[in-house]
């Protein structure tokens, strides 16, 4: 696979080790990553050196998270066979794009990011006055662009950085992307395509950019698009070269919005660790029940015979994740009707929790065991990430002018 174009779209994401996964990780991020690994060629990493930038304070819980959250990712059924899981910082080529992007990062970009504004508010305890704070998204950037991805699973919160990294990206190539000798290195290229299509590729560019023709630059960037036998730094040579631009170095990643971002904790509001409203994917049975038994209700419901309404309700919300119409309906009626008690109703969502956490546990039992296993499954995928890391590196020096050893 390595050393080759992927056919699809490279999907890559990462996520911080900052403490044990919930259901809020399974339900808005581990199930996408476990579809996208079905259609895709997909890497997916542990984002330790991210989690340096706001907790370089608390090394312990980063250095603890590691494993656990691949132990976590693989029980929730991320497949090692298919996707690549490794360690940012096992990556040393990340550090390297990202001083090299940061000579062309403008402060401007950087400081209107909104997470960078948003995080100084909200993380108030914290000093996140560094350089490395504000470097952030050129790192996340790095990740990105390393891999040539073209598709990256985040939140809406996120989306600003994949959006800085399209923009960095196209200040690189612009900056960069002609190298010495273009126009020389395109002929060639065109010229190995044989005769009669080199002759046609001339024909349309020339067409394209002297009329600007729209469906000759269509029909050109298919005829390139189509060439089996010319490799991707031709491609990208011959598609520049066909624009007017230079070639594609770095190319620019889509954000991939995950559909189903937000689950609810255990008091109505977004699960998250900062709320203390989460249900961790390896917490024990009896603990998960506890949770969901004295989970706050409709206020309204102070005794077993006065009606609810369900919309004011938390554990409603956790019914739209878990049960079937009919169970919805029997919670609508029974709610408002008082016709089921509080306990009665929080019955099913229990089982459904557990049906869904069992199967998790019990892997994750067996993986934790196993430390070997995860360790292989983690050095085969930075042996994986690291060459294609390595791969880009060397088009990158050589565009900016590294590549006299
Ligand atoms: N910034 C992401 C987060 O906080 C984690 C992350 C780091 C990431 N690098 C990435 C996500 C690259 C996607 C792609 O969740
Ligand atoms: Fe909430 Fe169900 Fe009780 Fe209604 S019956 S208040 S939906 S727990």
């Amino acid at each position: 696979m390595s050393g080759q174009t992927p056919s699809g779209p490279r999907v890559l994401s990462g996520m911080r080790p900052t403490g044990r996964l919930h259901l809020g990780h399974y339900h808005g991020v581990l199930r996408n990553w476990v579809e996208l690994q079905e259609q895709h060629e997909c890497f997916f990493f542990i984002a330790d050196w991210h989690a340096l930038t706001t907790a370089y304070e608390e090394r312990e819980i980063i250095a603890d998270s590691v494993w656990d959250m691949v132990i976590d990712w693989l029980a929730c059924g991320v497949d090692p066979e298919r996707a690549r899981l490794f360690i940012q910082s096992h990556i040393l080529e990340h550090a390297e794009l990202h001083l090299l992007l940061s000579m062309i990062a403008p402060l401007g970009w950087l400081e209107r990011v909104p997470t960078f504004k948003d995080q100084q508010q909200n993380l108030g305890d914290k000093d996140l006055m560094t350089y490395g704070f504000l470097g952030y998204p050129v790192l996340q950037s790095a990740d990105i662009l390393i891999y040539r991805a073209t598709a990256v699973p985040v939140g809406e919160d996120q989306v600003s950085h994949v959006e800085l990294t399209r923009e960095l990206a196209r200040r690189f190539n612009h900056m960069f992307g002609r190298e010495p000798g273009f126009e020389d290195n395109a002929e060639a290229a065109a010229a190995k395509m044989g005769k009669k299509n080199a002759k046609r590729f001339r024909a349309l560019r020339r067409q394209y950019q002297e009329g600007g023709d729209t469906e000759a630059l269509a029909e050109g960037q298919a005829l390139v698009a189509g060439q089996a036998n010319i490799n991707q730094a031709d491609r990208e040579r011959l598609q520049g070269y066909l624009e007017g631009g230079g070639r594609t170095v770095l190319p620019e990643p889509d954000p991939l919005l995950t559909p189903s971002p937000k689950m609810p904790g255990l008091d109505g509001r977004k699960m998250s660790k900062s709320y203390h409203n989460t249900i961790g994917l390896r917490e024990d049975a009896d603990s998960v029940a506890h949770k969901i038994r004295t989970m706050p209700t409709d206020p309204a419901r102070v005794r077993r015979h006065d009606p609810g309404e369900p919309e004011k309700c938390p554990v409603w919300d956790l019914h739209k994740v878990y049960s079937d119409a009919t169970t919805q309906e029997w919670v609508q009626t029974g709610c408002r009707s008082a016709g089921i008690g509080c306990l009665e109703c929080k019955q099913p969502v229990i089982d459904a929790v557990q049906a869904e956490l069992d199967p998790i546990r019990e892997r994750a039992a067996q993986l934790a065991d196993d430390p070997g296993y995860v360790r292989d499954v983690v050095d085969r995928g930075c042996d994986a990430a690291r060459e294609a890391a390595a791969e880009t590196m060397v088009d990158v020096r050589a565009a900016m002018g590294l590549a006299y050893r």
